[in-house]
């Protein structure tokens, strides 16, 4: 899949929570077909002490209105840079990159599970799934009500679980605690969240014999696999979490 650098006008911004947003992005040319799992590499604008691009999943796609989403949270200084632009700026990326969850050719039972911001790259997941055929659950988990974000738009995708860490929405606990994981017997996991508890999802499908890809968040320098400083020890050697992932399945990975 052909690279491009461009930039994109911001024609929407969506405030979720105090430290997440969505920015819809449209440019002049057609946007490419891209896979879910795959993420662009943004550039922090006047920003010198950020002058490496940040990543950021591809959050949602909208071929009819040439327009794609980014889901981003502030967590430093680049994206809280990020944060302070408006509908009609622009942003430069460089996409599509990485490669993208794999999809089932036959049924399966499908659970996408997302932890905080982890959320992003599952929308259009669970959205291409269901184009293809798949009816997949989806396990949600956040730290408290207030920092629910997009449980909307996984209502759409089919049945939603909910956990939160005090209790406040769902079940109280971690997205591995919920009541839907003692009982349904999935075939397939796809998860996204913080590294403890995509290792935790990790350690339950194994023990329960589930196929499990987690997309990984790894520091990236480059995102083109020229820097090195995102790499993953696997079962296959050290490999480059910018261009042989995100996406890992978890047999790969030597967690
Ligand atoms: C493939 C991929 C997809 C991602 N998708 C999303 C997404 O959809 N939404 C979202 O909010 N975040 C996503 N992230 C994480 C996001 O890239 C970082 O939060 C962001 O780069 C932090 O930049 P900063 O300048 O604000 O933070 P910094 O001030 O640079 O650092 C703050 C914190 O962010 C971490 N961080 C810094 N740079 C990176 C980096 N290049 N990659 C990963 N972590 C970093 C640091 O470890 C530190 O804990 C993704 C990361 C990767 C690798
Ligand atoms: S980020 Fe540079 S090699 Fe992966």
């Amino acid at each position: 899949m052909a690279k491009r650098i461009e930039s994109l006008k911001i024609i929407d911004k969506q405030q979720l929570t105090r430290d997440i947003f969505v920015l819809e992005l449209s440019g002049k040319e057609k946007i490419p077909e891209m896979l879910p799992g795959q993420f662009v590499e943004v550039r922090v604008e006047g920003s010198p002490d950020t002058f490496l691009r940040r990543p950021f999943s591809v959050h949602d796609i909208n071929y009819g209105q040439n327009t794609f989403k980014l889901l981003i949270q502030i967590a430093g200084k680049g994206t809280e840079k990020l944060s302070r632009l408006n509908k009609g700026e622009y942003l430069n990326l460089i996409y599509p990159l990485g490669n993208s969850f794999s999809i089932p050719s036959g049924a399966q039972k499908i659970l996408l599970i997302g932890g905080g911001c982890g959320v992003a790259p599952l929308l259009f997941l669970g959205k291409y799934l269901k184009a293809n055929g798949h009816n997949p659950d989806v396990l949600l988990g956040f730290r408290n009500s207030e920092r629910i974000i997009e449980y909307d738009e996984y209502l759409k995708l089919g049945r939603v679980f909910l956990t939160t860490e005090d209790g406040s929405s769902g079940e109280k606990g971690f997205v591995t605690d919920h009541q839907v994981l003692k009982a349904a017997g999935y075939d397939r996991i796809y998860c996204c969240g913080p590294e403890p508890m995509m290792k935790a999802v990790a350690s339950y499908s194994r023990e329960n014999k589930i196929d499990c890809e987690v997309s990984l968040e790894n520091l990236m320098g480059c995102g083109i696999g020229v820097c090195l400083c995102c790499i993953v020890p696997t079962v296959r050697g050290n490999l480059c979490t910018c261009t042989d992932g995100p996406v890992f399945n978890i047999k790969d990975l030597k967690w």
